[in-house]
């Protein structure tokens, strides 16, 4: 088998001790199903800026560019507060994302029918939940120029930002939410505000263009919601929707929404995927949803599962290995069964366990698919 390689950025706080743990998958899966994936390993945020004085060495961005999919567990903390802002950890994020031209984010929300109390909404509104947010990730509001701080008259300032997407961009977006709606239960909703805004208008022709001039999108249910009905819809009846995709403002909004459904953040992972380049190869990075979590790190007691589950994104969307994607997807439920719990999904009657106990529970299931 090809040999296929990943790069693994453990980061900050808590982030090491997670990605222990996936590192301990991935051998697994090496071991006992041949998969050949070679890993490396290098500092990012602010374990890169205290060793080199930067977030992210050009010799770490180029190695991210050229692997198979790269891994990254979370950077920040309180000891790098005072630090100034171009060599903040996060920066290091940014630009990974920016260089690597990741432009299409994908957030999955899923309850596991075992954490249904976690979620504070009622049980048959949460249960079984399955949605994939697609967000728009390196266009819009956040990129559009001009934009800055300038003085006005009579000593007033005024703050500027402009929201711009072109059709090209929308509609690459708009491809990878079709694609995946595909794999999944063909629906797709595209959330927009074309009610006050003109670049609204644009995503949405351009998202029902893309959809009426492609073929092999006739199976997928394509409907349009207005941002804020659908911010209002995911708290209502968030299992009306399979796919959403939108842009970079809305998504930044509408996923983290969705991410507080399933009342556990440490569970849930994401992924960030490019074009095709020239040579048909797609740039990736995966991580859990959470961050750094400071408050918890170097106790042993982080839920290493959305890092885990990260890794099983990767295995589907850039390693072509779905079936052993399935296979960790399922031994995770099949833990969370047999009621072991980290300290952040604890409940009544169930096991706590550590980090570590966490990743050898989910060793010793995949071990007995062997
Ligand atoms: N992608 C990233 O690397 C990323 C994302 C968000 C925040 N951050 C950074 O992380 C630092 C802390 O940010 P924050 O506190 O707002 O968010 P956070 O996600 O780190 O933590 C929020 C809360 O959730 C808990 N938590 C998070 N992940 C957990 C896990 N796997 N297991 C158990 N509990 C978990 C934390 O203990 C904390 O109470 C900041 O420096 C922030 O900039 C990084």
């Amino acid at each position: 088998m090809p040999k296929k390689n990943i790069l693994l950025l453990a980061g900050d706080g808590i982030g090491p001790e997670i990605m222990a743990e996936v590192k301990k998958v991935i051998d697994w899966f090496n071991v006992n199903k041949k998969l050949s994936l070679e890993i490396s390993e290098e500092l990012v945020g602010g374990a890169s800026f205290d060793e080199n004085g930067t977030p992210l060495t050009d010799q770490v961005l180029f190695k991210a560019m050229d692997s198979n999919a790269v891994l990254l567990a979370a950077v920040g903390g309180p000891k790098w507060d005072d630090v100034e802002f171009s060599k903040k950890p996060e920066r290091a994020l940014l630009r990974l994302r920016k260089e690597m031209r990741l432009f299409a984010n994908l957030r999955p929300a899923i309850c596991f029918e075992e954490l249904v109390s976690a979620s504070t909404l009622k049980p048959e509104i949460i249960s079984g939940l399955d949605i994939l947010i697609v967000r728009e990730l390196t266009g819009g509001i956040y990129f559009g120029e001009p934009r800055g701080i300038e003085h006005i008259e009579n000593g007033d300032r005024k703050g500027i930002n402009t929201h711009v997407y072109t059709s090209k961009e929308i509609r690459r977006v708009a491809k990878v939410a079709f694609d995946l709606a595909l794999k999944r239960n063909l629906k797709v909703t595209s959330a927009d505000k074309s009610n006050v805004m003109e670049a609204g208008l644009l995503w949405k022709e351009e998202v029902q263009k893309l959809y009426d001039d492609s073929k092999e999108y006739k199976s997928i249910e394509l409907s349009h919601m207005l941002a804020d009905n659908l911010a209002m819809q995911l708290v209502r009846n968030p299992k009306q929707f399979d796919v959403i995709v939108t842009d970079n403002l809305f998504g930044d909004m509408l996923s983290d929404e969705a991410a507080m459904l399933t009342g556990s953040l440490g569970m849930l992972p994401s992924a960030s995927l490019s074009e095709k380049d020239k040579h048909g190869r797609i740039r990736s990075m995966y991580e859990p949803c959470h961050g750094s979590a400071p408050d918890i790190a170097g106790k042993g007691i982080a839920n290493p599962i959305a890092m885990i589950l990260s890794f099983a994104m990767a295995l589907k969307y850039s390693l072509d290995f779905d079936e052993e994607s399935d296979l960790l997807n399922e031994v995770v439920k099949e833990v969370l069964k047999d009621g072991l719990r980290t300290a952040d999904i604890m409940e009544q009657g169930k096991k706590q366990v550590s980090t570590s106990e966490m990743g050898d529970a989910i060793i010793a299931k995949l071990n007995n698919k062997i």
